[in-house]
């Protein structure tokens, strides 16, 4: 069973499928977008050990030839030299502006994969088959592509939205449990910015959407995935609304950036302590109840995951260190540090000149915690 959900663009519309096995029927769904010239499938080594076997079977099925190109696991690959050699790879296939690139993988291979179709011959068509819970319920959605630079975390890159998402949750299955929890994360943020309902049924189901997959797991995907595409319809390209997808990380970039992308902390993990303090410097200015933060606390803490530096197996600095690191993030306007803080669970909105002093109270407990 599948169900599907639509990202309303104008002309750039597109559908997010999602259901278990999906992979299975991908060549059906793939043939109505597929041009003359074979498939470009992009994906990394351990997705495609797994997964790109039942894909091309698929494709196979549906009479639609492809090339692959397989890349290394992990953030290393958001590089300008895997850029440059996959784009070159595509060029050898001798493509046409009709030729389609199909992301199979997480964010890595979706942000990647992305970039090359809006590069190569000025536009290609793009698929996303995101297959870890994190590309299922906010990268592959919403056309945000990019790369790294030695400046910075996905600095290089445009907004370019795919034509097709298919969200295989059957695939989750192999995900390793850290990874799942790490994509949990954000989909706890849905509930927190918006949606408080969603939040309590998240506090009652958390650990069936982590491990237990099945109903509860793709009732998570679909509510964060239309949480999602409402926000993106209304804001495709960041200039209000779509801020409230940062919700927690102005603190979880920083903290990411602290740690030095080296894998000692995933995106979810520091975005889960972001959600953490978005909330603790929210009660601290007197905008939220402490009850409110005290509960986003214990539910992320209930499934697993950090909700404290000390949580966390990486050197930080101080509170002048994280502010810094904060005032490096690509969201800084004119200056100003931008948070998205809440007056409750389910009710959060775009903050502009905080006060650096409740700032800096919150960090200061926090490390010293
Ligand atoms: P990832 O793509 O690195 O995948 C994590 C690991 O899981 C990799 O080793 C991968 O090989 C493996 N994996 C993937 N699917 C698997 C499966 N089904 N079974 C077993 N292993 C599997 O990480 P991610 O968390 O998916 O994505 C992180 C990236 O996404 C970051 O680069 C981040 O910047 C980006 N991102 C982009 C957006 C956006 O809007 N474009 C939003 C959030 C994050
Ligand atoms: N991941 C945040 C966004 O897509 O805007």
């Amino acid at each position: 069973m599948s169900q599907i959900l639509r990202v309303d663009l104008g002309e750039r519309s597109y559908d997010i499928v999602v259901g278990d096995g999906l992979i299975d029927r991908a060549g059906a769904h793939l043939a109505p977008l597929a041009g003359p010239r074979p498939l470009l499938v992009v994906t990394d080594e351990t997705v495609a050990s797994l997964h790109l076997g039942r894909l091309e079977a698929s494709l196979d099925a549906a009479g639609l030839a492809c090339h692959r190109f397989v890349l290394p696991d992990g953030e290393a690959s958001k590089s300008f030299a895997q850029l440059q050699a996959l784009l070159e790879g595509i060029l050898e296939t001798e493509p046409e502006r009709s030729s389609v690139v199909v992301a199979l993988g997480g964010g890595v291979v979706g942000d990647l994969a992305g970039v090359a179709a809006s590069l190569a011959l000025r536009g290609l068509g793009f698929v996303q088959i995101p297959t870890t819970l994190l590309a299922q319920v906010d990268s592959a959605v919403g056309g945000k592509t990019a790369i790294n630079s030695g400046y910075g975390k996905n600095l290089v890159g445009a907004f370019y939205q795919p034509k097709l998402v298919l969200s295989d949750t059957g695939t989750l299955d192999t995900l390793p449990r850290r990874e799942r929890l790490a994509g949990y994360a954000e989909v706890v943020k849905y509930g927190l910015l918006g949606d408080r309902v969603f939040f309590e049924w998240l506090e009652d189901k958390g650990n069936a959407v982590i491990d237990g997959g099945g109903e509860a797991r793709d009732h998570a995907v679909r509510k964060s995935c239309a949480a999602k595409a409402a926000i993106v319809a209304a804001d495709e390209t960041e200039q209000g609304v779509r801020a409230l997808l940062n919700l927690g990380h102005t603190f979880g970039h920083a903290i990411e950036a602290r740690a030095r992308y080296d894998g000692a902390v995933l995106h979810g993990e520091a975005v889960a302590v972001g959600l953490v303090l978005a909330f603790a410097l929210s009660a601290e200015l007197g905008l939220c109840a402490r009850e409110d933060a005290a509960r986003v606390r214990r539910h992320l803490r209930a499934v697993g995951l950090p909700v404290s530096v000390a949580d966390l197996s990486a050197e930080l600095g101080g509170t002048d260190d994280l502010i810094a690191a904060m005032g490096r993030d690509k969201k800084v306007r004119s200056g100003e540090l931008n948070f998205i803080l809440a007056r409750g669970i389910g009710d959060a909105f775009i903050a502009s000149g905080i006060d650096r002093s409740a700032l800096e109270c919150v960090l200061a407990h926090e490390l010293s915690a």
